[in-house]
């Protein structure tokens, strides 16, 4: 007998696949389930673009619809619509909570366009979208927001609103999109209350997320490229563990639930659910992490620090997940088996810093890459879930920044609800070491930052940063040109405020061919 599962995913791939395929066959008009209300009540977004081609996403959310719908799409270089470049029809499927993920391609490099949907009488808001320049391309500008963070019970998505009046090229997503908690003590808003277990959750989460107006502005204004962290999921989970009591099928089977909403919700391509389709329910990967080149100007990796790594070695008590720890006191902590990325992750990094070509080789991923001791004063305590707590790995992509010697590395990154600015060394226990690149791990949109920190200390203790700050919540713009780069960290003046204001915390510029962060 066939395993029902196995042939629920097969029929989940070829809808994935005919969702996609721009050519997909109108259904007969009789056939088009009829919807009373606007169901893109969620906005639209684009994401994951090459040089030809744009991932177009919306999801249909309507009262009663449990039937596949057609949608209608079109790119074209007006906004009103009367040049149009490309049209196709997708399907709009439950199996995918009527999630579409249109691949407009034939598109000219370096451009922008406008885009929209159609069902039934129901057009959905324009969105506005470009793809990159050639590889070879000569680029004098790219503007790139970068973020994570949104956690919704800490605040509104101001921030976001800020963001699209800088008029980036492109949004880089660093990890926490979501958070799955059941809720927050002092919620600035509330959520359904519930701890996001199953694919239904997951999805109402997401949708939650995306009626947010300023986070669907945001995603109306450009191309996001995206990561994720442990929160679309669950808190500090490493590999396909969630901790040592949730080993195995249970919490395989909901980081499959999660990853499937992911896709549902997010501008990514077919391909990532196609391929995860193989053995996402028997712990396979979902694979998002990839290159994305920006003509010669940027090549920009985004990395997955999450899904492929070990377990956190040591963490205090016997607890499960991430906590505070004294490596002296850790056996494992330098077993150089540890992965952060995971084993075949950490071969394809090595084999794009090989091929590097471009002035800026930009690593977005998805926290703080700098050690940064948080014991003053003699002897050590890291925090066990980011690069500290694997230092081995660590050192590998040190040592493959050095091997290569890519032009102008710099590290973005999130995770902390901290901003910190500073230099990568070549070994961090020697401070006059080799400085291989520059680092911006940027704040929340939201959440809050840990208790009791004291960013002073911390600087004086980690001399390779330059700037650290956990107080205020915001984005960073980097804008990379091909003689520098200005990164400037903007912080929202009260994340409890629906209409916030914005200011810009610090300003950073780094020449190229000359690895030093300076504040500007
Ligand atoms: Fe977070």
């Amino acid at each position: 007998m066939t395993d029902p599962r196995l042939t629920d995913r097969r029929r989940l791939l070829q809808l994935a696949v005919a969702g996609a395929a721009a050519g997909w066959m109108p259904r007969a008009a009789w056939a088009q389930p009829r919807i009373v209300d606007n169901p893109v009540v969620l906005g639209v977004a684009s994401g994951s673009p090459d040089a030809t081609s744009v991932v177009l996403w919306t999801r249909l959310v309507a009262p009663g619809l449990d039937r596949a719908a057609t949608v209608q799409w079109e790119v074209a270089h007006d906004e009103r619509f009367q040049r149009i470049v490309r049209r196709g029809q997708a399907e709009a499927m439950p199996e995918l909570a009527h999630s579409v993920h249109v691949e407009a391609d034939g598109l000219e490099a370096d451009r922008w366009y406008f885009y929209r949907f159609m069902t039934g009488p129901w057009v959905s808001s324009v969105g506005r979208t470009r793809t990159l320049p050639a590889p070879d391309a000569m680029v004098r500008r790219l503007r790139l927001a970068y973020a994570s963070c949104n956690r919704w019970e800490h605040g509104w998505f101001g921030a976001y609103r800020h963001m699209r009046a800088e008029q980036p090229d492109l949004v880089l997503f660093l990890g926490d999109y979501i958070y799955e908690y059941a809720q927050a003590a002092n919620a600035v808003r509330p959520t359904d209350g519930v701890r996001t277990r199953t694919l239904q959750q997951y999805r109402d989460r997401h949708a939650l997320h995306k009626g947010d107006a300023d986070l669907q502005a945001m995603h109306q204004a450009c191309p996001w490229i995206c990561t994720w962290d442990d929160h679309e999921v669950y808190n500090d989970h490493s590999g396909g563990l969630a901790d040592d009591s949730r080993r195995g099928a249970a919490f395989i089977a909901r980081r499959a639930a999660a990853y499937q909403a992911y896709y549902e919700h997010m501008p990514l391509r077919a391909a990532v659910l196609v391929r995860a389709l193989a053995g996402v329910q028997q712990g396979g990967e979902m694979r998002l992490h990839g290159e994305h080149r920006f003509g010669r100007l940027a090549q920009l990796c985004v990395l997955d620090a999450r899904q492929y790594k070990d377990l956190q070695a040591c963490t205090p008590d016997g607890k499960a997940g991430s906590g505070t720890v004294d490596p002296a006191t850790c056996p494992q902590w330098n077993d150089p088996r540890r992965s952060l990325l995971g084993p075949a992750q950490e071969q394809w990094l090595d084999g794009r810093l090989a091929q590097a070509g471009a002035t800026w080789t930009v690593l977005g991923q998805q926290t703080l890459f700098g050690q940064r001791d948080m014991q003053p004063g003699p002897g050590q305590a890291f925090w066990n879930d980011g690069w500290d707590g694997y230092p081995q790995a660590r050192r590998r992509l040190q040592a493959a920044l050095r091997k290569h010697a890519p032009a102008n590395p710099v590290l973005l990154g999130g995770d902390v609800h901290e901003n910190w600015v500073g230099h990568v060394l070549a070994d961090y226990g020697r401070p006059d070491s080799a400085v291989l690149g520059v680092e911006f791990c940027g704040t929340s949109i939201t959440s809050r930052p840990g208790r009791g920190r004291n960013e002073a200390q911390r600087l004086a203790e980690n001399p390779h940063f330059i700037h650290g700050d956990a107080s205020q919540r915001g984005y960073g713009i980097a804008d990379f040109g091909p003689r520098q780069l200005e990164v400037a960290l903007r912080v929202v003046d009260d994340v409890t405020q629906r209409d916030t204001g914005v200011a810009t915390q610090a300003r950073f510029v780094v020449e190229a061919g000359r690895a030093r962060v300076e504040r500007a």
